[in-house]
């Protein structure tokens, strides 16, 4: 009891500082409307569930008890002809998640979720993106470098019923990417009912490096995200919410309640997505063994790196490689989070796959010259539940917060400035582009942390250097992607003209 007292006296004097300083900064009206009906959850929260999160004990996750088989979304078929490759159609739809009850989902092409688009370096690809929806929604590639008019930010709402073709190249190198809505304060509730696919890119390098890669099959996608079902099997959001970061109890790994997965003996590839509002993972094998990482958010790393956790926050990917032949022990074996639950349990079957994981894997470099440029943007992150900003400021969609010329290289400062409670993490995303980072508090980042980033993980107090350039021009969002505080306002824009 003292303890939320406490913490309420300190969120009020916070909120009255931010309310303070919003006055002065030109998104008053929207600051204003925010924290109105903010402030509703947020008291709704307090007397519920606890309204700050707790970083340090985050609702726990119940144990898979691996009942059913991972399901592996299908990959999306090319359009063999028309004038688009591609379909996507948001929609709604149920699913059967807790037994004998039905959940009204959200899903691309189908009931929940999406199904993986798989596109190829060099490629031109239109995609047709259609709102079957009963409201507004986009289609945000989250990771691709592409043009600001067709990455689908909050600028390019698609109504209900209304389609869009969009056209672009890919350009940039193999990567497991992602999509998902992300329409003005309605990001988190559409991404929670289930809007959300993978994107993979493939290239000529690496299909010359023989990785697992047989879809389904010794190579599968992962996508780690925690929900709170009603006693009637719905998900409510509305119930659910916390302005601090949306969290569950119960676990679905693409899609599928209570998973297990089948493996080969050998080598198997699993693309960690995590597609949770809110919720951090740190994975590990029960068993202890380690792990490769192999890949970040945005292409492959220069080397296998070996791994006996990997924190995951949410956004970010990683692509890991297990080789179930050489475990002491595969009876019992899941991947669990740093609480010991059974996140996904394998079952190792009489399946044989072999490959093997080449010792170099691509030529990524933080070169001498982007470590010695000067910093010319600096943004300070700040704040939990409704009260974050970026900079002082909420964000405002008629305000361009930053520019920057297309091509060039800019070195940008984030720093993460803890609250009189300690503060927490704020997973940084930028749309449009792929980043170094430079240095984590002065220092080197880890060696997982040497390749391609599209979000990059801020502990309170953290100070991380990045190298970053825009190939295409447009306006672009740049957000903590616990995507409450996205909506609440912890977003800016960036112009690269
Ligand atoms: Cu996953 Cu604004 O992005
Ligand atoms: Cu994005
Ligand atoms: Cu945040």
């Amino acid at each position: 009891m003292m303890k939320s007292l406490m913490k309420w006296l300190i969120l009020a004097v916070i909120s009255s500082l931010i309310a303070g300083c919003s006055m002065s900064s030109t998104g008053e009206e929207s600051t204003d409307k925010h924290s109105e009906n903010g402030m509703n959850h947020d008291m709704s929260g307090m007397d519920g569930m606890d309204g700050h999160m707790d970083h340090d004990n985050p609702l726990p996750l119940k144990d898979s008890n691996g009942f059913n088989e991972l399901a592996v979304s299908p990959l999306l078929e090319k359009n063999t002809a028309g004038d688009v490759d591609y379909t996507l159609t948001a929609q709604k739809g149920n699913q059967l998640l807790l037994e004998g009850q039905t959940t009204e989902t959200y899903g691309y092409n189908g009931d929940f979720l999406g199904p993986v688009l798989k596109l190829r370096q060099g490629e031109t690809v239109r995609i047709k993106t259609v709102n079957a929806l009963d409201e507004d929604t986009t289609f945000h590639w989250h990771g691709l470098d592409v043009p600001g008019d067709v990455d689908g930010g909050p600028h390019n709402p698609l109504k209900p019923g209304e389609e869009r073709i969009i056209e672009f190249n890919v350009t940039q190198e193999a990567a497991t990417l992602w999509f998902h809505p992300h329409p003005h304060g309605k990001t988190s509730e559409q991404v929670y009912k289930g809007l959300a696919g993978l994107l993979y890119i493939e290239d000529e390098h690496s299909d010359s490096l023989n990785l697992p890669s047989d879809y389904g099959i010794n190579d599968f996608p992962v996508l780690l995200q925690d929900r709170a079902f009603t006693k009637t099997g719905e998900l409510n959001y509305e119930a659910a919410y916390n302005s601090d970061g949306t969290l569950g109890d119960r676990l679905l790994v693409n899609g599928t309640l209570d998973p297990k997965l089948s493996v080969p003996q050998g080598k198997v590839r699993l693309r960690l997505v995590n597609g949770s509002n809110a919720r951090n993972y740190t994975v590990a094998l029960s068993s202890g063994d380690s792990f490769q990482q192999i890949a970040t958010d945005g292409g492959l790393l220069n080397e296998p790196v070996a791994m006996d956790t990997l924190k995951l926050t949410p956004a970010e990917r990683a692509e890991i490689i297990i080789d179930f032949d050489g475990l002491q022990d595969v009876e019992n074996l899941s991947l669990v989070d740093d609480q010991g639950t059974i996140l996904l349990p394998f079952a190792v079957n009489d399946g044989q796959t072999s490959s093997e994981i080449p010792a170099k894997l691509n030529s990524f470099e933080v070169t001498g010259e982007e470590r010695n440029l000067p910093v010319t943007k600096r943004l300070e992150l700040f704040g939990m539940m409704d009260m974050v900003t970026i900079n002082g400021k909420k964000f405002d969609m008629n305000r361009i917060d930053m520019t920057q010329k297309v091509g060039e290289t800019e070195v940008w400062e984030l720093t993460n400035k803890p609250d009189p409670m300690g503060g927490m993490i704020h997973p940084f995303h930028i749309h449009g582009t792929q980043f170094k980072v430079i240095s984590v508090n002065g220092k080197e980042p880890d060696d997982n942390l040497k390749g391609w980033k599209d979000t990059v993980a801020l502990e309170p107090g953290d100070r991380v250097k990045i190298a970053i350039s825009f190939k295409n021009k447009g306006v672009y969002m740049y957000h903590c992607h616990i995507l409450e505080h996205e909506d609440n306002g912890m977003m800016g824009q960036i112009e690269v003209n």
